[in-house]
């Protein structure tokens, strides 16, 4: 009966019905386009249809002047970060773990003290020329970032210690969505003196960049958040990775590059973790790898201490499974060196015998001091080169920043050429240099814990076997 009723309802308000129902799938599909345009976590991108991908490639160093290494080959990182900043028409986009580029050392030399003062006026005067300035940065309280709000910039504050209990250890730069930098040098007047630092930079390669884009865009994001997203926008996704590598030219020669990204909560969809390459480059390396960090320490310490084996590991299955491999670890000695890095150093060592056809050699790039008891001439760098590929990255090799900091890292893949004009070359040419300057010294058996001697012995050609 009341179904009858209904349905003559229906039958004489046709019209109504139909009306209303059309305006429902209006709706509907009003949202979901709304929906799909405007997307919560994601960001205005820019078309890379261009098809060809031909970039530029510079590898810059900081060199401390009282450091007898020579960098021919190499452009200065003041010089080379002044240069990406006159690039800009658009937009600078910027992550530092540290901003200090307006020294307080009054008894440092001027000329030390300068090159960062330079490039923060530099920023400070990107307004002026219509250039947006962007950064990220996990300090509350820097006057020197305040410094550049007044002047223009736009600073998003990432609470790292909500979201991971961790720190932003990143360091990158983004211009006009097509110039890039990665490397060991954060904001700080020092990484343009007193330190040695390594990073890259990438000219007119939006291909590439526009994937690092999406990186800064999830930091930008992030402001002020203390928890994490359960789902990333689709925009956030990354574009290349360790098995999608983009295919581009480099200098005129054929390469393939992708970025990576630590901790493990910060890589979206397709986007390779820096242990994932880490652990690729390390695999596909054939005849060396050669690691030069500043801290080498399988530990993970934050309630409690713990064997953090990751890469560790990945070194020891090199070393096993690979003939003939050659491992080079460059790494720094300073006070703050923890003593365990030596124990570990050495097992790493202790691998390579008669019987296993590898070789494991260590060196401490040793710091100086200054007469006003300043650390100067520390070795920064934080890259592995093989004979097929290079990776630069953020990170400390130390348990605690892979799993709770935040970095970013590059990995560029070629074919070695005979005329040692590929970045991978280029880099194992700077490695080679360090390796062989008189900073660097051996392992030496009066180091090694008691408990490794009997090792040492029976290895008397451990260094220089090669
Ligand atoms: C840099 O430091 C000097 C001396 O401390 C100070 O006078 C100057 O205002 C600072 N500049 C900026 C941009 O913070
Ligand atoms: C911020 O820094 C200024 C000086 O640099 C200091 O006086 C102030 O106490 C700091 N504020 C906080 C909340 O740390
Ligand atoms: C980048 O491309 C522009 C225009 O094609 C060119 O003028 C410039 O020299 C290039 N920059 C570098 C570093 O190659
Ligand atoms: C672990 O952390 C504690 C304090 O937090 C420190 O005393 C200790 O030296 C650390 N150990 C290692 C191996 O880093
Ligand atoms: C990461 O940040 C922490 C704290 O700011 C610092 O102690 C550590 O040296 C940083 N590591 C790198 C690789 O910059
Ligand atoms: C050496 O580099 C030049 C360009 O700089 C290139 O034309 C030539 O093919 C390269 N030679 C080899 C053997 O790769
Ligand atoms: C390439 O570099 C190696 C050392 O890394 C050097 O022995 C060789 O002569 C170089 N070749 C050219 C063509 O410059
Ligand atoms: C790439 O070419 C530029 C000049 O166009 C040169 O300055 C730079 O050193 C080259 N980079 C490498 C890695 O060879």
């Amino acid at each position: 009966m009341s179904v009858f009723a209904s349905s003559s309802c229906f039958l004489q308000s046709q019209h109504k019905c139909i009306m209303i129902f059309a305006l429902v799938c209006c709706c509907a599909v009003l949202i979901a386009l709304i929906f799909s345009a405007v997307d919560v976590w994601g960001d205005d991108e820019d078309d890379i249809a261009e098809g060809k991908c031909t970039c530029r490639v510079v590898l810059v160093e900081n060199i401390p002047e009282d450091l007898s290494i020579p960098h021919e080959d190499t452009v200065s990182l003041a010089a080379g970060l002044r240069e990406l900043l006159d690039k800009a028409h658009r937009s600078v986009e910027i992550v530092s773990p540290w901003w200090a580029l307006n020294s307080t050392e009054y008894e440092s030399k001027p000329t030390q003290v300068k090159q960062g003062q330079i490039l923060l006026h530099q920023l400070m005067r990107l307004q002026s020329r219509s250039v947006s300035l962007k950064v990220v940065s996990g300090l509350t309280n820097s006057s020197e970032l305040k410094a550049l709000t007044k002047s223009g910039a736009e600073v998003h504050y990432l609470n790292m210690k909500a979201l991971i209990k961790g720190q932003l250890n990143s360091s990158f730069w983004v211009v006009d969505r097509k110039h890039m930098y990665i490397g060991s040098a954060g904001m700080d007047w020092r990484s343009l003196s007193t330190m040695k630092e390594l990073g890259i930079i990438i000219y007119n390669c939006s291909c590439l960049v526009s994937d690092l884009h999406k990186i800064f865009s999830l930091y930008w994001q992030l402001q002020y958040k203390d928890f994490l997203p359960s789902i990333w926008s689709k925009k956030l996704n990354a574009l290349y990775n360790r098995d999608n590598n983009l295919q581009l030219h480099l200098n005129d020669t054929e390469a393939k590059a992708y970025f990576s990204s630590s901790p493990d909560v910060f890589c979206t969809k397709k986007r390779t973790k820096d242990l994932e390459a880490i652990n690729r480059v390390i695999q596909e390396a054939e005849t060396f790898i050669y690691i030069s960090i500043t801290n080498y320490l399988p530990m993970l310490n934050h309630s409690q201490p713990r064997y953090w084996s990751r890469i560790d590991n990945m070194l020891r299955e090199a070393l096993i499974l690979k003939k003939n491999i050659k491992v080079r670890l460059l790494i720094s000695r300073w006070e703050q060196t923890e003593p365990l890095t030596l124990n570990f150093l050495w097992s790493l060592k202790a691998l390579c015998t008669e019987s296993v056809s590898c070789s494991v050699e260590v060196k401490f790039f040793i710091s100086q001091k200054q007469s006003n008891g300043q650390l100067y001439g520390m070795n920064q760098n934080r890259y592995m080169v093989t004979d097929r590929s290079v990776y630069i990255g953020n990170l400390n090799w130390v348990g605690n920043e892979f799993v709770y900091s935040a970095g970013v890292g590059v990995v560029i893949s070629q074919q070695v050429d005979q005329n040692n004009s590929t970045v991978v070359e280029r880099m194992k040419a700077v490695f080679e240099r360090d390796w062989h300057s008189h900073y660097s010294k051996t392992l030496q058996p009066d180091r090694i814990p008691a408990c490794s001697k009997h090792t040492v012995k029976e290895q008397p050609a451990a260094s220089g076997s090669l």
